[in-house]
C-alpha cells in the first residue's frame, strides 16, 4: 500500500466513524429518513435501493478527481443521494451549489440509466470545470448540464419540472443581499424552485439539523413537503412534496 492509498483509507474510515454520530435510534441517517417516509407511503420504489451501491462507490473512490478541493461529503451523504435517486427513480435533478460535483455524482448512476438529466449549478467557474471534467470522464456527460450560474436565476429561465432538488449552496458572507449569505441562501433557492416542483418531487438538504432553520421547513411544509431533518454529523434532510 502506498502512502496515497493509506491516506485515502484513513480518510474513509474516519468519515465512516463520524457518519454514525448522533443518528436516531442507532439507525444510519438514510435508514432513519427512509423509514419515516416509507411509513407515510411516500417512497415509490423502496426495495433494493442500495443495490449496486458498493460497486459504484468503489468506482468513484478510485476515479473521482478532487483536484485541489476538499469535500465535506461523507459516506452516509453518498448513500442517501444514491438511494434517493434509486427509490424515487429521479430523471430530472437540480443541484444548487454543486461545488465540484462530488455530492451530485452519487445520484448519477440511476439518472443516466433512466436517460435523465442532472443540472449542476455553481457560481464558481473553477469548481464547475472540475465537475464537468469528472462527469464526462465517468460517462455522464450526455446526462449533465453544468451551469456556472446562480441557481435562482437558472430557475427563472427553466420550464422543465425538477423531481430531485439538492440544496447544498453556501452564499458568500459579504453578499450584499443578507438572505443570500451562508446557508440562509437555501430559502431564496427553494422559493425560486417552487414553480418547478411537483407532487412526488424530492428535496434533499445538506447541513440542515432539526430546528436549525425553521423558516425553511415552514416553506417546505407550505407546499406539501413531508419529511425530516436528521441530527447526524452533516444534518441530512429529506422531504417529499405530497
Ligand atoms: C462549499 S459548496 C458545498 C460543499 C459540499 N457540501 C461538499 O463538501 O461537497 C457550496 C457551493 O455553493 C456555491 N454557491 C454559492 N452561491 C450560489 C448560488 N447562488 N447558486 C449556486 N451555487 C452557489 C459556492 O460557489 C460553493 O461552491
Amino acid at each position: 500500500m502506498n502512502s496515497i492509498d493509506f491516506l485515502r483509507g484513513a480518510r474513509y474510515y474516519l468519515k465512516m466513524a463520524r457518519s454514525r454520530l448522533s443518528s436516531r435510534d442507532d439507525l444510519y441517517p438514510t435508514d432513519y429518513l427512509f423509514r419515516f417516509l416509507i411509513e407515510k407511503n411516500l417512497v415509490p420504489f423502496p426495495q433494493g435501493s442500495d443495490e449496486g451501491f458498493d460497486e459504484y462507490r468503489d468506482l468513484l473512490y478510485e476515479h473521482y478527481d478532487h483536484g485541489p478541493f476538499w469535500s465535506s461529503i461523507h459516506p452516509e451523504d453518498e448513500r442517501l443521494l444514491y438511494n434517493v435517486s434509486a427509490a424515487f427513480k429521479s430523471r430530472s435533478a437540480f443541484i444548487a451549489g454543486s461545488y465540484y460535483g462530488y455530492f451530485a455524482i452519487w445520484a448519477m448512476k440511476g439518472i443516466a440509466e433512466r436517460g435523465g438529466t442532472c443540472t449542476l449549478s455553481d457560481v464558481n467557474p473553477r469548481v464547475c470545470d472540475l465537475a464537468r471534467e469528472n462527469f464526462s470522464r465517468l460517462g455522464f456527460g450526455d446526462h449533465t448540464r453544468v451551469c456556472c450560474e446562480d441557481a435562482v436565476s437558472l430557475f427563472s429561465k427553466r420550464k422543465e419540472p425538477i423531481d430531485l432538488l439538492l440544496l447544498d449552496a453556501v452564499g458568500a458572507w459579504n453578499d450584499p443581499r443578507p438572505e443570500y449569505r451562508g446557508k440562509v441562501i437555501y430559502y431564496p433557492i427553494l422559493q425560486g424552485a417552487i414553480p418547478l416542483l411537483e407532487k412526488g418531487s424530492v428535496v434533499v438538504m445538506h447541513n440542515m439539523r432539526p430546528n436549525y432553520f425553521p423558516q425553511l421547513i415552514d416553506l417546505l411544509e407550505s407546499i406539501g413537503g413531508v419529511g425530516l431533518c436528521c441530527d447526524s454529523h452533516n444534518g441530512l434532510g429529506l422531504y417529499v412534496i405530497s
